[in-house]
C-alpha cells in the first residue's frame, strides 16, 4: 500500500540543502502532534518528499500539558522506527526533545536527562509566548554549565522579543542558538513573526532551520513554501543543521 514512498529521489527537492530536519512532533499519541502512526508515516514520506533525509523528531516535554520522559520518548520511537522499517520507508528518524523551560526542566537539567539533537550537545528549548522566565538568562548560563548548548524554537514567535529586537543578540552573546520555523516565512503565524523570522536571517542570527511539523497541515505549508519565490531568497543560507549528523 505504501510502496510509494520508497526510493524517492530528492534531487532539486527544496530543501535538500538542508537535509535534516531537528524539530517536529512526529511520534505518535504522546503530544499535540501525530494522532497515529499512520499520520506519522504520512507526515515522514512528505518530509521525503521535500528533501529532508534525517529527522531528529522532538515531541513536547511539558509537566502541565505533555509529561513525557525520556524512557517514552525513546519508546515511542523504536515504535515508530519499526513501521517505518515493515513499510520500508527510507528515513533516518531519531528523537530529541522540545523541553518547556520551567521548574520540571530545571530537575531535568540537574540531573542530566535531557535528550539532545543527534550526538551534539544542543537541546531545544521553548518558552511561553506570554513572555521568558524571569530567570531565563540563569537557565541559559546553568545549560552552558551542565554541558549543554540551548536552541531557543521558533524565537520569531516571541512577540516580547520581537518588539525588542537587540534581546535577540543578548541570547545569542550568552550562547543561545536560535531556530526559525519554515512555517514563519509563510506568515502562518502573522506578519511580526514573518518580518523577525526574515530579519534574523539577514543579520545572519539563525544556527537551525526547523519545520515544527505538527500535522499534515502543516506538510502541506512546508510544501508551498519550497515552492515559493521567498523559499528560493532563503535556500542558500548557511543553517548548520547537517553538524547534528556529523
Ligand atoms: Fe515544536
Amino acid at each position: 500500500m505504501f510502496s510509494f514512498l520508497k526510493n524517492k529521489k530528492t534531487i532539486e527537492s527544496p530543501f535538500s540543502m538542508i537535509g535534516v530536519d531537528m524539530h517536529s512532533h512526529l511520534i505518535p499519541g504522546i503530544d499535540d502532534g501525530a494522532q497515529d502512526l499512520e499520520d506519522s508515516v504520512n507526515m515522514i514520506s512528505k518530509l521525503r518528499e521535500l528533501g529532508f533525509t534525517r529527522i531528529i523528531t522532538t515531541p513536547h516535554t511539558y509537566k502541565e500539558y505533555y509529561p513525557n520522559t525520556s524512557e517514552g520518548i525513546l519508546e515511542g520511537l523504536k515504535l515508530l522506527k519499526s513501521r517505518l522499517q515493515e513499510l520500508e520507508v527510507d528515513m533516518e528518524v531519531e528523537a530529541a526533545s522540545e523541553y518547556f523551560v520551567d521548574e520540571h526542566f530545571a530537575e531535568l537539567l540537574e540531573n542530566r536527562d535531557l535528550l539532545t539533537l543527534g550526538k551534539t550537545n544542543y537541546v531545544l528549548i521553548e518558552i511561553s509566548f506570554f513572555g521568558a522566565p524571569p530567570n531565563f538568562e540563569d537557565y541559559i548560563f546553568q545549560m552552558g554549565l551542565a554541558g549543554y548548548q540551548p536552541v531557543l524554537a521558533h524565537p520569531e514567535r516571541y512577540s516580547f522579543y520581537a518588539n525588542n529586537f537587540r534581546k535577540y543578540q543578548r541570547l545569542v552573546d550568552l550562547g543561545c542558538a536560535l531556530q526559525i520555523n519554515a512555517l514563519s516565512l509563510t506568515g502562518r503565524y502573522g506578519s511580526l513573526a514573518m518580518k523577525t523570522a526574515e530579519k534574523l536571517l539577514k543579520n545572519e542570527m539563525v544556527t537551525f532551520f526547523g519545520t515544527d511539523c505538527h500535522n499534515m497541515g502543516h506538510a502541506n505549508q512546508i510544501y508551498q513554501l519550497g515552492q515559493s519565490s521567498r523559499w528560493k531568497k532563503y535556500k542558500d543560507y548557511p543553517f548548520q543543521n547537517k553538524m547534528l549528523f556529523k
